[in-house]
């Protein structure tokens, strides 16, 4: 059997297959492979790995004839057809619960930056610029006693949650419904919006999050409020975000994903009150070589005619 990977990944895998009897090969250019040439490679294939970068589309999945399982290298998964994908018998599989601290961890980075201007303060050493210390040079906000505010209630939502405890911060949230094992307080999405000192984005991108932090949302945030997205782009109005940002009308904003990557708005870059990350949320030593591991286990389990071990 044959399984495919659209990008070299961590982890050994050709090892972890082998004594499954499984042949596996792996993009190795360091570009991103054309859809044209995952098509190419992937045809004749029995399983695919698939990064959250690759649109693995319905006309795709269609002329995958051979493809049992499809392991999505991340725990999103709104780059693949998934209807396509139950039409063609397709077992489709996401990468949970590994990169959670990661990414609740890569969240809290984007705060501290943000509310302490770690931006202005970096490029200022680094242009020479420090002009020795001063009792108001760049004042930031601190975070014990402030509200965070969580838009979303799953793993990542709730660790982000829990190491806003440790700052001794409040925590509110927003999901379609009451958790119970999510800290903090529930509250509307207007309510969070407009109350929260930080807010923080923890949805996957749907039909039903796609633009749910919009302009009129984002309006209600306070002038020395902070928003966070290590979610996906489109889940909030970026161009409006920016102009806000523009005009000063909230303190600062964190992005480590944006609304058509790998293309980033060249406004962003501008931006002395935003704090940009390439998409770096799961991107330790650890967590990338743990879903290399589980997407693979998961290939392994379907191809050996069992159940995969996280299907989406
Ligand atoms: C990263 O964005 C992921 O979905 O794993
Ligand atoms: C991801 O692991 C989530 O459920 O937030």
């Amino acid at each position: 059997m044959k399984v495919f990977a659209t990008f070299h990944l961590p982890g050994d895998l050709a090892d972890r297959f082998a004594p499954h009897g499984i042949v596996y090969t792996e993009n190795t250019t360091g570009h991103p492979l054309t859809r044209g040439e995952i098509l190419a490679l992937a045809r004749d294939c029995d399983g695919m790995i698939s990064l959250l970068s690759d649109r693995i589309d319905g006309d795709m999945i269609r002329s995958l004839t051979n493809c049992r399982v499809i392991a999505n290298y991340a725990v999103g998964y709104n780059n693949i057809d998934l209807a396509a994908a139950r039409e063609m018998g397709i077992a489709v599989t996401n990468t949970p619960g590994i990169l959670t601290s990661a990414t609740a961890e890569i969240t809290f980075t984007l705060i501290l930056a943000a509310a302490r201007n770690l931006v202005q303060g970096e490029k200022m050493m680094r242009a020479n610029a420090f002009p020795g210390w001063q009792p108001e040079l760049l004042l930031g906000h601190g975070l014990e006693g402030k509200t965070l505010g969580v838009v979303g209630a799953g793993r990542i939502a709730r660790r982000v949650a829990e190491i806003a405890l440790a700052f001794n911060m409040e925590v509110i949230y927003h999901s379609r419904s009451p958790k119970d094992d999510m800290p903090g307080r529930f509250t509307t999405l207007p309510d969070l919006m407009a109350t929260a000192d930080v807010i923080s984005l923890h949805i996957p991108l749907n039909e039903a999050t796609c633009n749910l932090i919009s302009a009129s949302m984002l309006n209600l945030m306070k002038p020395s409020a902070i928003i966070i997205n290590t979610a996906r782009g489109e889940v909030l109005d970026e161009k409006h975000l920016i102009e806000m940002l523009r005009a000063k009308r909230i303190f600062a904003a964190g992005f480590d994903v944006y609304a058509n990557e790998p293309a980033v708005n060249p406004e962003l870059a501008t931006l002395d009150n935003a704090v940009l990350l390439p998409h770096l949320g799961s991107a330790t030593f650890e967590t990338r070589r743990a879903m290399a591991h589980l997407a693979a286990d998961n290939v392994i389990a379907v191809l050996g005619g069992g159940s995969p071990l996280t299907p989406v």
